[in-house]
């Protein structure tokens, strides 16, 4: 919306260069340029009536989800990073928390996906924050009857963390700490756990490691549920070349190095898989010593919704588990920025996803949204804030002893 009214103001300026002036904005001529008399408008119910409204029956705090600053969906702003913040006794038990990092998907790499060539994604948090302006904190979710932002849990939105992005590495060290600080806060309800759980708006997908080292540090090691059209296993010499370590570390490579660094299950499962591999046979061999098996994006026309759910549920089993959801397991359909054709439409995912209720879900995140690449009916945003909302409920439904539980 935004974009196209400002291509056809360029427009129209650049097609009538004589008559308006950069600075002015056009005026229909039809319009004498300045009559406030004539602006002055008849109030549409008599003064009279206006008047009788007292001042104290005027409602500015509640009623509207337009209201204040933009959070996801409207939950309070908590600062959970600062002790300033902490320290107002704001307590959570699960934390929105926003990684406004792209720049581990470099553009010019020689396979494409939501963000490789497509930089953008450090704006994925503001984007999932407007298309989630819609949600409110007492809705009710038609399928299940439940209220998902108002239960036993306090769910606040942390805002993002500052990240640099002139240094991948200062930047991924940044968001490995504010998910040590925003995991190791206090719960505000102890009866099911003392650690809160943390949703991650991404960011490229790169961002998912540091969630990972948090996990892995609260709950030990996780089933990774991944939703993506690629892999995301490469081994850092096959994809980019092994330029450099630098390099290596990318949102195509994270789940190599989680492999590498003990932080995952070999009981893990990557669903909506179809982009294309690097290595005729490597790739898929390095996949499964990196403990992952897969749902191809077209076995869900054959197996259905419910056969990926069990697909998916018989793998990670018992364990604990982190989801992934890169935005582009939808079709470019659903999620205009992806470049995958013949993904999953977002009823499928939306399913598939609420469908995992039951598993013990300790983090999950949705990443690689770029809303530079969403169209006018913000289609990508509105998925990507329903996809965090579903992660919520998981959340919600299913509490989960911590480490520090014991
Ligand atoms: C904490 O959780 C328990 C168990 O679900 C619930 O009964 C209780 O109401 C919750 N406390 C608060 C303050 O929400
Ligand atoms: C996972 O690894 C364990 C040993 O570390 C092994 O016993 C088990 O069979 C493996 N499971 C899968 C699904 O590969």
């Amino acid at each position: 919306m935004k974009r196209s009214s400002i291509v056809s103001f360029g427009f129209f300026l650049a097609s009538r260069p004589q008559q308006v002036l950069a600075w002015q904005f056009p005026r229909p001529p039809s319009m004498p340029p300045h009559a406030p008399q004539q602006h002055r408008q008849k109030p549409m119910f008599g003064e009279s009536s206006l008047h009788g409204l007292e001042d104290d029956d005027i409602d500015i705090v509640t009623g509207s989800q337009f209201h204040g600053l933009r959070t996801y969906a409207n939950l309070p702003y908590v600062n959970c990073l600062s002790e300033a913040g902490a320290e107002k006794g704001q307590k959570y038990d699960i934390a929105i928390l926003g990684a406004p990092f792209d720049t581990a998907s470099p553009p010019g790499f020689c396979f494409s996906s939501t963000v490789t060539g497509r930089p953008g994604a450090r704006y994925g948090p503001g984007g999932i924050r407007i298309g989630s302006q819609r949600i409110q904190v007492d809705n009710y979710n038609v399928y299940t009857g439940r209220s998902t932002l108002q239960s036993w849990a306090t769910v606040v939105d942390c805002g993002d963390v500052p990240l640099t992005w002139l240094d991948n590495n200062v930047a991924l060290k940044q968001l490995d700490k504010a998910h040590r600080v925003v995991s190791g806060r206090k719960a505000a309800n102890c009866t099911h756990s003392i650690t809160p759980r943390i949703v991650t708006l991404g960011g490229d997908h790169t961002t998912t490691l540091s969630a990972l080292r948090s996990t892995h540090e609260r709950w030990g090691p996780v089933s990774v549920i991944h939703f993506d059209s690629h892999i995301d296993t490469w081994d850092p010499a096959a994809l980019g070349g092994g330029i450099s370590d630098y390099a290596g570390l990318n949102h195509g490579t994270f789940l190599h190095i989680a492999h590498e660094e003990h932080l995952i299950l070999n009981t893990s499962i990557h669903a909506g898989i179809r982009a294309p591999l690097i290595r005729a046979k490597g790739d898929l061999r390095n996949d499964l010593r990196c403990g992952f098996a897969m749902v191809k994006a077209r076995e869900l026309d054959q197996i259905g919704a419910e056969g990926v759910i069990r697909r998916i549920k018989d793998r990670v089993g018992g364990s604990r588990v982190y989801i992934s959801v890169d935005i582009d397991v939808l079709d470019p359909a659903f999620a205009p920025g992806t470049a995958e054709p013949g993904g999953w439409s977002t009823r499928e995912l939306l399913t598939i996803l609420d469908g995992l209720q039951g598993l013990h879900v300790v983090g999950a995140d949705v990443v690689e949204v770029s809303p530079i690449y969403d169209n006018p009916g913000e289609t990508t945003v509105l998925a990507a804030a329903e996809v965090a909302l579903s992660l919520v409920e998981l959340m919600v439904e299913n509490p989960v002893k911590s480490l520090a539980d014991a």
